[in-house]
């Protein structure tokens, strides 16, 4: 006899794993949803605010800052935290842009230039 086949830990551990697939795949989800406009706006506010540190495209022309084009697109809380309150030397952006406006960055991070 299979104790493991009728053992009611089998079903939970299915449903389990079934749950975690859901999740990753509406987290890749929630990263394709870009529209055009919100990448468009938000290169746009990247070449007014971040590029001067970040350089032009989120290429580093040499200043040694974080490579935003390694930023982990799963990470968007991370981001909208980082960018809103600053991190170490970089300075909080929320009383001058809205989080709104920081969504877009994102957009324009993940999916703005090709990698
Ligand atoms: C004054 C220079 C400067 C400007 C301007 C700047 N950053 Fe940064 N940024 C930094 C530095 C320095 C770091 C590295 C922080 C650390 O990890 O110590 C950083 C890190 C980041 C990170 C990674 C944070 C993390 O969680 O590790 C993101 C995302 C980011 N910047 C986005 C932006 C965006 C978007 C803008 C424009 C609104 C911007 N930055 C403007 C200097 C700047």
């Amino acid at each position: 006899m299979n104790i493991f086949k009728e053992h009611p830990l089998r079903t939970l551990i299915s449903i389990g794993i079934s749950a975690l697939f859901c999740a990753t795949a509406f987290a890749q989800d929630d990263v394709q949803t870009f529209t055009p406009v919100q990448i468009a706006a938000g290169a746009k506010l990247f070449s007014d605010n971040c590029a001067i540190c970040h350089g032009p495209k989120m290429v580093d022309p040499g200043g040694g800052f974080f490579d935003l084009r390694t930023f982990p697109p799963k990470q968007r809380p991370r981001f909208m935290h980082s960018v809103s309150f600053g991190k170490n030397s970089m300075p909080p952006w929320r009383s001058l842009l809205s989080q709104e406006q920081i969504g877009n960055l994102f957009a324009y991070v993940v999916a703005g230039e090709k990698k």
